[in-house]
């Protein structure tokens, strides 16, 4: 194994249990975790207050926001949702669309697809009330092993552990997990049940989603990725990258490999206060959400190539290249677009697959970040 963890207690507070019987015992650290959760745990408005049943809908909602999203950024989402949507079933009746344009500017848009999925699924197959089980979950769309190891954890008190990356940081560091990730996943995993309380007997609860939400509260305010506040860490005594003085080294990571760029270009067309957009297809990057028209994304295309590619419209003024590019970074590949625009008459019809839609009314539209940035580049004077 390519890590090396202390017992329970260091040896140091060990000792000190020896020496000073008088002086309380060093709790484990599940438990240590419990009770610095109780006294620092983050205000978050999907968490139930302490003593209080979770919600499984706030839970599945903030959950499926926080995939690859901050919580400063899906809390005014979140609330959104929540007013509009107050349960799972009020979201399986909403409208597709009417999801999309709320979640429009989170990004990663398939979630939002398999989010309404998910609501329908719930509504239709389980009357309403989420599986309370991590393979009940799973079996839903949109939710992967974490978020049902989350959901799961939290919502309904089953001990498992999900595992994030503020964990993956707190555990490498504690364990002092020498193998990389990716590869290291499944040892962290192993290594991040064992902050577990035990399970008791009877009908008292593990508090599963509480040791997970401490070591999540724990990474994102103490374990932080630089300058961690060791000195705060309930944790500290015991972390062996701490008592090597190598804790902003870990976790272990494999040099990230970045896509290759890809060039396109975009076509911000007005006629009078109106632009002209279309709908992605369904499936696949940004799938069903709104753009302007626009050439192929693909690696080295030229600029003559991509202009090649402008839609036809008649009285069409003469296209102007926008000074500059936008840019933009997917997960996959970083995006670099020319934006021309031109100007249409009044009443000029829309190419088919194509609509105008009034520029004051942008808002209502389901716009990925990379079109909000086109538009406005485009519409700049
Ligand atoms: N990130 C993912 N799930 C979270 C949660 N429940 N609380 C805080 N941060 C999170």
């Amino acid at each position: 194994m390519h890590c090396r963890y202390s017992e329970n207690m260091s040896p140091k507070s060990a000792l000190k249990a020896k020496s000073e019987p008088v002086q309380p015992e060093t709790p484990s650290r599940p438990l240590a975790l419990l009770q610095w959760y109780d006294r620092h745990r983050r205000r978050l408005p999907w968490r139930a207050a302490p003593g209080e049943a979770s919600d499984p809908y706030r839970v599945w909602l903030s959950e499926i926001m926080l995939q690859q999203t901050t919580v400063k950024a899906v809390g005014p989402y979140f609330e959104k949702f929540v007013a509009r949507w107050p349960d799972v079933t009020a979201l399986g009746r909403a409208s597709q669309d009417d999801v999309l344009r709320m979640w429009a500017g989170l990004g990663y848009y398939s979630r939002a697809r398999n989010l309404h999925a998910c609501a329908v699924a719930v509504m239709r197959e389980h009357g309403g009330a989420f599986p309370d089980t991590e393979a009940g979950l799973r079996a839903l769309p949109g939710i992967g092993p974490y978020t049902a190891a989350a959901i799961a954890a939290i919502a309904f008190d089953r001990r498992t552990m999900p595992v994030d990356g503020n964990i993956e940081r707190v555990v490498s560091r504690l364990f002092a997990v020498e193998e990389e990730l990716p590869q290291a996943k499944p040892l962290i995993q192993q290594l991040a049940a064992t902050l577990l309380a035990d399970s008791r007997a009877g009908d008292e609860k593990s508090r599963a989603g509480d040791s997970a939400q401490a070591l999540m509260d724990l990474g994102s305010s103490i374990c932080t990725p630089k300058k961690p506040a060791c000195s705060l860490c309930p944790l500290n005594d015991d972390c062996t990258a701490r008592a090597q003085h190598t804790q902003e080294t870990f976790p272990r990571k494999a040099p990230k490999k970045t896509g290759t760029l890809r060039r396109g270009a975009a076509f911000v067309v007005t006629r009078g206060d109106e632009l002209l957009v279309r709908s992605r297809p369904e499936k696949g990057l940004l799938g069903g959400m709104t753009e302007v028209p626009g050439s192929a994304w693909l690696a080295g295309q030229e600029d003559t190539i991509a202009k090649q590619q402008a839609p036809e419209l008649k009285g069409l003024s003469r296209w102007q290249r926008k000074v500059g590019v936008v840019t933009h970074v997917f997960t996959h590949f970083p995006l670099e677009l020319v934006v021309y625009t031109a100007k249409t008459e009044a009443r000029t019809r829309a190419p088919a697959g194509m609509r105008w839609v009034p520029i004051a009314t942008l808002a209502d539209e389901a716009l990925p970040n990379v079109m909000r940035k086109v538009i406005a580049h485009g519409l700049d004077p």
